[in-house]
């Protein structure tokens, strides 16, 4: 999508659409920062607003058809004052964008109150008005015959004042933003499509395209490197098994923030298979990955100069002659050894070896982003993302990190008690610990193959899929995690 920042009046916009962001209007009248625009529409907006027709409450959405230019004025809600957030602003932006797709334009205009975006900086602003329409503009095609209507332009309308800022936020919204549509596109692409190899091909199209360092390794290599966990779910496929590294290195010597995406691109339980209801949603099982991914998409635009290493472990999970059996036990590349009991735990089976890799990079950190278990989405639901680790300190900074993505994460306890879950009779430990808090088991099971640096896990099973259609957010992929990724990565190299 084409993006720019500009100064112009009202009555000279050429997008068909100019939206109009605003916060709740609590008096029935317009916000000064509006009256020039009430009287290109004749008025028409203060008499909607008179009227009560439009209060800008959350996700509100009046059309007004002014006489001349523009030829449509939307106004969008933002809520409340006190949820003027950057996530309300983003939020805005989304509906505005998915409005503007029903009514088949190709492109709008948007404009957001000074009283409205209270005390969001005009940085931040043009970073959330793209990230936002981007977001909301977002559909998925390419499998369709027909092309439906893109939204391919948005304009920020800015004052004088604020074009530098918003010029500013709106190549960092632009950079978040290509990675998160990377990301989504990748998880609603079909498990024949999107098989390891596949992303493969993407990590090393990523890399020609910004020069990040990128490097799979094939099954011989996977062997030689002990990976056995990985390999043991990767046995019952067809398909080659692939163990993606990328690298962006702009910081000389300094130890590389590390991500790791749990990139399993068909999950069918294995020999411990799932019902078949709803089975086909486990083409998204590879959605970490598409984060990690989306976050070197990212970096590509942003460059920081910092060092970030990215590791896909990727494989399918499926039944065969040759698949792992419950029961078999392996010794991955840390060297202990596990029992698996569900073959259906395969997710932290191919990450507990992408966590002994990591030790090779001598990390800053590793946070790794997994659909990893059913369970956290009984404990949470929809709405937050699981988060555990071995280090306070950086929980709380990748929590925070979420908070300024929209990707709001609640930390889980890996309490001592937890692990005992995980005993073995026979082998050091087992890959399943019983329903009771099952993901605080599986993140208990990754810490067991942390060595050597503070690490935090992000559980994705609630988040990465939405069946809901929000008005912000169209149904399916949500691209979760890289938003996330890339704040954190900002933050650490100094905004
Ligand atoms: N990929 C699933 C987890 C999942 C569930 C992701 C729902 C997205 C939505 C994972 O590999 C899995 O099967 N986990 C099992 C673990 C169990 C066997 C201990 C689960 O959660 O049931
Ligand atoms: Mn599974
Ligand atoms: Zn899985």
């Amino acid at each position: 999508m084409n993006s720019s920042v500009k100064v112009v009046l009202f009555e000279r916009v050429s997008p068909p659409i100019l939206a109009v962001i605003l916060g709740e209007l609590k008096t029935g009248k317009l916000p000064t920062s509006l009256l020039s625009l009430d009287s290109v529409t004749g008025g028409a907006l203060s008499r909607l607003v008179a009227a009560g027709d439009f209060t800008g409450k959350r996700d509100q959405v009046a059309v007004v058809y002014p006489p001349k230019r523009p030829k449509r004025v939307v106004l969008v809600g933002l809520g409340e004052q006190v949820e003027m957030t950057r996530g309300a602003v983003r939020r805005a932006a989304a509906v505005a964008a998915r409005k503007t797709i029903e009514l088949e334009a190709e492109s709008m205009a948007v404009f957001i109150t000074p009283e409205g975006r209270g005390g969001v900086p005009p940085q931040v602003v043009g970073q959330m008005l793209i990230e936002g329409a981007v977001q909301g503009a977002w559909q998925f095609s390419d499998l369709k015959s027909e092309d439906p209507k893109k939204l391919r332009a948005v304009e920020i309308l800015a004052t004088r004042e604020d074009r530098a800022d918003m010029e500013r936020g709106r190549r960092v919204g632009k950079a978040i933003a290509s990675g998160h549509v990377l990301a989504r596109n990748l998880q609603v692409l079909p498990g024949n499509v999107c098989t390891p190899t596949y992303l493969a091909s993407v990590a090393r199209k990523l890399g020609k395209a910004y020069d990040h360092r990128v490097t799979v390794l094939s099954r011989q290599h996977i062997e030689k490197a002990q990976m056995n966990a990985l390999l043991a779910v990767a046995q019952g496929s067809q398909q080659e098994p692939q163990f993606i590294i990328l690298e962006h290195r702009a910081a000389g010597r300094k130890p590389p923030l590390c991500f790791v995406g749990k990139g399993i691109t068909f999950d069918s339980g294995g020999i411990s298979i799932k019902p078949s209801e709803k089975m086909e949603e486990m083409k998204y099982d590879m959605s970490g990955a598409a984060a990690v991914l989306g976050l070197f998409e990212a970096l590509g635009h942003l460059k920081p100069k910092v060092n970030v290493v990215g590791l896909i472990p990727t494989t399918e999970n499926l039944p065969s002659g040759t698949a792992v059996k419950p029961g078999d036990i392996v010794r991955g590349m840390l060297g202990k050894s596990i029992e698996i009991i569900n073959t259906d735990a395969e997710g932290r089976l191919i990450l507990c070896d992408a966590l002994a890799y990591a030790r090779k990079y001598k990390p800053a950190c590793v946070i790794d982003a997994a659909t990893l278990t059913g369970s956290v989405v009984i404990a949470l639901g929809h709405h937050a993302t699981g988060l555990m680790g071995n280090d306070d300190p950086l929980v709380e900074e990748v929590r925070r990190a979420g908070d300024l993505g929209g990707e709001r994460c609640w930390p889980l306890p890996l309490w001592d008690e937890y692990r005992e879950q995980l005993k073995s009779d026979i082998a050091d430990i087992k890959n399943v610990g019983g329903r009771p808090a099952g993901s605080l088991t599986a993140g208990w099971f990754l810490r067991e193959f942390v060595d050597g640096f503070p690490w935090a896990h992000l559980d994705i099973a609630g988040t990465a899929w939405t069946d809901a259609d929000r008005p912000d957010l169209a149904k399916g992929p949500t691209g979760t995690g890289v938003r996330l990724f890339t704040e954190f990565v900002m933050g650490r190299a100094g905004g």
